[in-house]
């Protein structure tokens, strides 16, 4: 299968922090989630993937073109949307198009309309006097209707009521049902995983945790329980993200690392706050 987005082997580095080898991919008429902590390097790669920041080493390509060496021909294919608005706070919803379209060899008039109006967009109210919703509404409307087959959002459901929200992930359902357009959108709502992603891929401390098939995602760790002298030094060393109290203890590991636990080791499936929480909670264990 061919692949809309794939990065390999990001790198980049601010003074506090750094990108190391993140890699991942994103296979064409799929939905990947990013998610991650405050600070975990969600901007930062999208950043990258966009060019608006330099990355140090690595390689990322969208539909297999280079994101800088073929910079022109990229922009056309794909879409950002940020979750702070862009547009000049003054304009008026029907300006709006007057000013962007130019930006692209494929504007398609009427389907902004039928974007516009499927939204239920006010065309006089200014941008300023939009709600957050109605915002990312009209984003998306520039967003989708220029021919770009990968859309890349950062945070497009954070602030949105769950009524909102559950519009906006339904918009993406539809875009991408076609089977030729892939979305690529970071959240920290599990919810919005749940109900759309067909990958994920966890990023914690500026390195992937773990990437792959939301399924999948999964049946890779359990959660563990037992008592506090269950917790061996063999096992301490498998246990993401352990916490102890006066009678237990409470983490997770990967599946893979299953095999002969302790009897009276209790463990189930996790759910993906669960892994989160363990995550942010452990040393590095990364793949
Ligand atoms: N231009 C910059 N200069 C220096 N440090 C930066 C810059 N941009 C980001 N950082 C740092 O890089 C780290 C990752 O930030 P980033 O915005 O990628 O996180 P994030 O995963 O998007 O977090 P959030 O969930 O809060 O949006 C943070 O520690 C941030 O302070
Ligand atoms: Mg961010």
């Amino acid at each position: 299968m061919d692949n809309a987005l794939e990065v390999q082997g990001l790198c980049k580095t601010y003074d506090n922090f750094a990108l190391s080898n993140v890699s991942f991919s994103l296979p064409v008429g799929q939905i990947m989630g990013f998610v991650g902590q405050n600070g975990a390097g969600k901007t930062t790669t999208i950043r990258c993937i966009l060019n608006m920041a330099v990355r140090e080493r690595g390689l990322i390509t969208i539909f297999g073109r280079d994101n800088i060496k073929d910079e022109l021909a990229v922009k056309q294919e794909l879409a950002a949307v940020f979750d702070e608005i862009f547009f000049v706070d003054t304009w008026r919803v029907r300006e709006v198009e007057k000013a962007v379209k130019g930006f692209y060899s494929q504007w398609d008039a009427s389907l902004y309309d039928m974007f516009i109006r499927e939204f239920e967009l006010p065309l006089d109210r200014q941008v300023k006097a939009l709600s957050r919703g109605m915002k990312m509404k009209l984003m998306l409307a520039v967003a989708m209707s220029h021919g770009a087959k990968l859309l890349i959002l950062d945070e497009p459901t954070s602030g949105l009521d769950p009524v909102a929200r559950e519009e906006l992930l339904e918009i993406l359902r539809d875009y991408v049902a076609g089977g030729d357009k892939s979305v690529f959108f970071s959240t920290h709502i599990t919810s919005d995983l749940e109900r759309i992603a067909d990958l994920v891929t966890l990023i914690d401390h500026g390195q992937i945790f773990h990437t792959g098939p939301k399924d999948a995602l999964l049946e890779h760790f359990l959660v563990v329980k037992g008592g506090r002298s269950d917790l061996t030094e063999d096992l301490k060393r498998k246990v993401i993200g352990v916490s102890t109290t006066a009678t237990g203890f409470n983490g997770m590991i990967r599946a893979s690392d299953s095999a002969a636990l302790p009897p009276g080791i209790e463990t189930e499936a996790p759910a993906i706050d669960e892994i989160l929480v363990h995550i942010s909670k452990g040393e590095a264990h990364h793949e």
